[in-house]
């Protein structure tokens, strides 16, 4: 509460200089009564749950009673200045500090206005009585304006506190969970009372338990400490973490007690960081490769002449000629190597245009269908997005599409079907390509968009990477179902309006 709020209230109930006078007048002859006053308002704590376990020993009954007897004189003998509002102000606060409940400082101020009140009859004189008890309520009306404002002034900061962007908790020495934010609820799906049975090692992957460990040990030490660590939510997920902590002092023996812990989430950041050196990475190889990929070009182009010149000579003598069959073969491998090459390292400049991606679908798969891998292919086509229009540009997104196609035909076997779904989902469209072949292994999940990376023996390892980089230039994504089941089945998003 701050002065003037301080004064309009003591006006407001009558409460001045005179009242004071009424009180300390009267000290001699009440003062008597306090310390009965004291225990029996001690008794009423200790008797119950809510209240006594907020004490913490014995001896701080003890240390408390002293304070509440300075508080009773205080009350009959002080003038209401500046000074008295300060130290006021801070009572409220330590009520809201260790976490006293309102309803009880309620309780405890009637237990001592009716044993003061009831202290009037030890005063002789009925006038004397009487201003003594006009004083007395009123006084103790301010009283408890006072702690009821530090109350008022906490939830102020509760919000602040409870829903800032970051994460915010408290922690004991061992890593029991004192307090814990909203915001820190809700990104790790913990409710309070969860937490409350939680130690942070038991939010911490098992391999960085020991970072977690000695960076609490250093806040109790020296006061302070950052870590950058990692949290497991409740259902599972792993998230980046950056903890800058301090450490909370107790009021009587200035011992830290607890940490006080500022919990920011880099995991968005991170994975964009590493997106960012994977890109650059990737666009200095796609360079690279793009020169190489010249380079190779023109002699692959002058062998395979030489060696048709060659096979021709060698069918006119009537010689064995498989061995050039089978060098045009590798001619031919290494020619669709340096093709994905200068494709996967070229920009991508899209001329979009509004299509259906379901009309594209059919025009990709009718290239294909003469080709030896689809001679008993289907595709099943379906889903309620198949006319939506879509700003794409399809001669390059066909190019993803032929890719993926001969991926799920060559996984059947040639022979199946592949199903194609085009549905929509959110400001975009869903566009799912699944085969019934036997699915993606998963150790080789992780690395299936990565260059060069490939399970099978013929392949460049580049169709998925160009397929990606296609789908990202349109401002989609694609992924893969990884759930163990099989069949492999990709899953791209494509934002109705270009990225
Ligand atoms: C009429 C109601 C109350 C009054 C006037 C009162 C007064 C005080 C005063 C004067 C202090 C010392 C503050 C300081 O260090 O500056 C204090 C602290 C404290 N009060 Fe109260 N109190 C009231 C109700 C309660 C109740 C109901 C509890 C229940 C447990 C309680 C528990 C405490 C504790 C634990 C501290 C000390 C915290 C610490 O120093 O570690 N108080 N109170």
């Amino acid at each position: 509460m701050d002065e003037a709020h301080f004064r309009e209230l003591c006006d407001y109930l009558g409460f001045d200089a005179a009242r004071v006078g009424s009180l300390s007048g009267v000290l001699g002859v009440v003062e008597p009564a306090f310390p009965k006053i004291i225990d029996e308002f001690y008794a009423m704590i200790l008797a119950h749950p809510g209240t006594r376990r907020i004490l913490r020993s014995e001896s701080q009954v003890g240390a408390l009673k002293k304070s509440l007897l300075e508080w009773m004189s205080s009350f009959f003998t002080d003038a209401r200045d500046g000074a008295y509002l300060e130290r006021r102000n801070r009572i409220g606060k330590v009520h809201v500090q260790i976490g006293l409940a309102q309803v009880y400082v309620f309780a405890a101020m009637g237990l001592v206005r009716d044993r003061l009140a009831a202290a009037a009859s030890r005063i002789p004189d009925a006038k004397g009585r009487q201003a003594y008890l006009a004083a007395l309520h009123r006084g103790l009306e301010v009283e408890l304006a006072i702690l009821a404002d530090g109350y008022m002034e906490a939830d102020k900061y509760r919000d602040l506190i409870e829903n800032a962007p970051e994460m915010i908790h408290s922690v004991d020495r061992e890593g029991r969970f004192l307090l814990v934010n909203g915001t820190e609820q809700r990104l790790l799906g913990y409710t309070l009372e969860e937490f409350q049975r939680l130690r942070i090692d038991d939010i911490v992957p098992e391999a960085r338990r020991w970072e977690v460990r000695s960076h609490i040990q250093r806040v109790f030490e020296h006061g302070l400490s950052h870590v950058e660590t990692q949290f497991i939510t409740k259902d599972g997920r792993v998230l980046d973490v950056e903890i800058h902590a301090t450490g909370q002092r107790d009021r009587v023996t200035d011992r830290i007690v607890a940490t006080r812990a500022y919990v920011r989430d880099m995991t968005e950041r991170n994975k964009l960081q590493q997106t960012l050196i994977a890109k650059e990475r990737l666009s200095a190889i796609g360079g690279m490769a793009v020169t190489l990929a010249h380079e190779i070009r023109n002699p692959l182009a002058g062998l395979s002449g030489a060696l048709q010149v060659m096979e021709r000579a060698a069918a006119v003598q009537k010689r064995e000629t498989g061995i050039y069959a089978e060098l045009q073969g590798q001619i031919r491998r290494l020619n669709r190597l340096v093709e994905d090459l200068l494709q996967y390292g070229r920009p991508i400049t899209l001329r979009s245009q509004r299509t259906a991606l379901g009309d594209l679908v059919t025009r990709t798969f009718d290239l294909l269908r003469e080709g030896r891998e689809f001679k008993d292919v289907a595709l099943d086509l379906r889903g309620s997005a198949r006319e939506t229009p879509v700003m794409i540009d399809p001669s390059v997104l066909q190019q993803a599409f032929l890719n993926l196609f001969l991926n799920s035909a060559q996984a059947i076997g040639g022979n199946g079907t592949i199903r194609v779904g085009v549905d929509r989902e959110g400001d975009g469209i869903l566009l799912t390509v699944a085969d019934t072949g036997p699915g993606i292994p998963a150790e080789a999940a992780g690395r299936l968009f990565t260059p060069f990376f490939t399970t099978k023996p013929q392949g460049t390892g580049l169709g998925l990477s160009i397929c990606r980089r296609i789908i990202e230039a349109h401002g989609g994504r694609i992924d893969v179902k990884l759930d163990g089941t099989p069949g492999a089945e990709f899953r791209i998003f494509l934002p109705l309006e270009a990225a």
